[in-house]
């Protein structure tokens, strides 16, 4: 080999590089080409190997031939990428149009479950009354969902709440949210005017009105000298809010073990308004709660004292006052989630 032979190859190298960048179908094969000319382990290094066999004085020139070959297949390389690249961008962007004149698709916009926007309505009201909601746990102990609220062990008024127990010992799915009562009183001083919504679980066969889950809305009100006549007006009030100035209302004798007295509390049947009608059992009267003064025993374990203060409290289903509100007949629809029912609210 003497500089002749070698500058021969490089030249070789330039115009068969330049020509194949020319005809190089995409980018990709153009990385492969610099690759095969200038990367490591390409032609241009290969050559380059036989500047050892040269006398001292050669060596110089066949580097800066070298280097002009280097640069042409480089600038040439650029030239191409350059183009390439444009005729790749222009069938991306034929690829990706977008029709603007198409119909578009409609968004289906979700809303609130009908339990969460009854609870909603309810607190609203109550907040108005000065009540301020609070939360309790769904995870109870018997003491506090049971012997609190003076129901004890084996008392028969158990059979009233039938328990789904957890895994845990002494430890339920609270039935109702009255317990909530108990923290409340436990956790601060009166006045007090609490609202607990929340999720309550039952050990029931599932019907038309009966579900193993739902929600209730309970209300407590301790202050000295609360009186029944505070609690009346509170629902009267309550129900024209809810179902519409001038319904009648009415409260008749109940029992809770955990509220003496104890009262149910009625509205004029929303669909015939008094005469009688299927919607009502011919009563005239659709029963929305129950509610009473707080047992003295449950004031004591609330630890308040009973000779002191009075309080009031009530509790509702806010699916019950949906269905009445809406005409709906089947509580299972709150908890099957069909879109078609859930849709219907919005
Ligand atoms: N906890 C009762 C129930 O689940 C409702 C209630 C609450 C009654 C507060 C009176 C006072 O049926």
């Amino acid at each position: 080999m003497n500089f002749a032979d070698l500058a021969r190859e490089l030249d070789a190298l330039r115009a068969g590089t330049i020509d194949a960048i020319a005809g190089a179908p995409d980018t990709a094969a153009l990385q492969a080409l610099e690759v095969d000319a200038l990367g490591k382990k390409g032609a241009l290094t290969a050559i380059l190997r036989g500047i050892g066999g040269l006398p001292p004085e050669d060596r110089p020139r066949v580097g800066a031939v070298a280097n002009t070959v280097r640069t042409a297949i480089e600038s040439a390389l650029a030239v191409r990428r350059t183009s390439l690249g444009d005729v790749e961008l222009a069938a991306r962007l034929a690829r990706e149009t977008v029709d603007v004149t198409l119909p578009g698709r409609p968004i289906r916009r979700g809303s609130l479950h009908p339990s969460i926007e009854a609870m909603t309505e309810i607190a609203r009201i109550f907040e108005q009354f000065g009540f301020v909601v609070h939360e309790s746990p769904e995870i109870e102990d018997d003491l506090t969902n049971f012997q609190m609220l003076n129901i004890p062990p084996d008392h028969p008024a158990r059979d009233l709440w039938d328990t789904l127990y957890v895994d845990v010992p002494d430890r339920l799915l609270r039935t109702h949210t009255s317990p909530g009562q108990i923290r409340v009183m436990q956790a601060m001083k009166p006045p007090i005017r609490a609202l607990l919504p929340g999720r309550c679980f039952r050990y029931e066969s599932v019907d038309a009105s009966h579900g193993f889950e739902f929600f209730q809305v309970e209300g407590l009100m301790v202050d000295e000298g609360t009186t029944l006549a505070d609690l009346k007006g509170l629902l009267d009030q309550f129900a024209q809010a809810m179902f519409g100035s001038g319904k009648r209302t009415r409260f008749r004798p109940g029992y809770y073990p955990f509220t003496e007295p104890s009262v149910a509390f009625d509205v004029e049947c929303l669909v015939c308004g008094g005469p009688g009608c299927p919607a009502c059992g011919r009563s005239g009267w659709m029963t929305i709660l129950g509610a009473g003064m707080v047992h003295p025993v449950v004031l004591q374990y609330g630890g308040l004292d009973p000779e002191r203060y009075q309080g009031f409290a009530f509790g509702m289903g806010p699916e019950r006052i949906s269905m009445l509100k809406h005409g709906i007949s089947d509580l299972r629809l709150f908890m099957e989630n069909d879109v078609r029912f859930l849709e219907s609210f919005r």
